[in-house]
């Protein structure tokens, strides 16, 4: 983490986890466990049919609420999608885009990935962009080639004064829920060249101001640490995020200066 110069942000990915009355009671384990202190945004992926409740049930509060998908389009015969002004009138203020599992399991494409990061940024939705390679990759050593290919793609055609609305996510797909955390180093490596894939296509006073998040099976156990590294400004937690009491544990984590 670097607070003097971005922002750190800690985000709980439920996936497809947590009905209603179970973000409910989630709720209200959560809310007298958030601290006080400002050092750290904290933002929940919830289902997006119990985004209507979680925007309700973390009103005041240090918790915004994100979508874990948007279409890219404004409107239209687009059964079964969610347009980003329509997550924006209901109160959304970040968006996962391009994770790992839609890119595997809904064909999500770096292509659909660069539409749908217009489409949040045109509303003022903050995209979250999740990157990563996988085991496969980082066996051949293409991790790097990988992850600069993703984050160009994702941010073509981004001016340069909405690229700070972006959050960058390094997600090994390895780590996603396996209990296979990437090392510190690791994770700080793909960081680090993530930052300067962003310099290369920007400059360095936007590099520096970007929020590049770690994901995958970050935990109580491994955040403190994890987030120590300079260009670490946060996580994407999943598993750990479902529980309240593990998941303020992070974010206490993430707001020890
Ligand atoms: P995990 O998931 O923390 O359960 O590994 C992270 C993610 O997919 O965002």
């Amino acid at each position: 983490m670097n607070r003097r110069y971005r922002k750190t942000v800690i985000a709980g990915n439920w996936k497809m986890n947590l009905t209603l009355t179970e973000t409910q009671t989630f709720a209200e384990e959560l809310r007298p466990l958030l601290s006080r202190s400002k050092w750290c945004d904290v933002v929940l992926c919830v289902p997006a049919i119990n985004i209507p409740n979680a925007v309700r049930l973390f009103k005041n509060t240090r918790v915004a609420i994100a979508a874990q998908n948007v279409h890219y389009e404004d409107h239209g015969a687009f059964t079964g999608e969610l347009s980003a002004r329509m997550l924006r009138e209901q109160g959304v203020k970040y968006v996962i885009i391009g994770h790992s599992e839609r890119r595997q399991y809904y064909n999500e494409t770096d292509f659909t990935v660069n539409r749908k990061v217009h489409a949040a940024l045109a509303e003022g939705i903050n995209p979250i962009v999740c990157v990563g390679e996988s085991l496969e990759q980082r066996e051949l050593g293409v991790t790097l080639e990988h992850i600069t290919y993703q984050v160009k793609a994702a941010l073509s055609g981004v001016p340069a004064e909405k690229v700070r609305k972006i959050i960058l996510a390094y997600e090994p797909i390895w780590a996603i829920g396996t209990g296979k955390t990437a090392t510190t180093q690791q994770a700080e490596e793909v960081c680090q060249a993530i930052r300067t894939v962003v310099r290369k296509l920007y400059d360095a006073r936007i590099a520096r101001a970007v929020t590049i998040q770690y994901g995958g099976s970050m935990n109580t156990k491994n955040a403190a640490e994890l987030l120590a590294q300079p260009d670490v400004d946060g996580g994407l937690i999943g598993g750990a995020s479902l529980k309240a009491a593990d998941f303020a544990e992070i974010i206490n984590a993430a707001n020890q200066e």
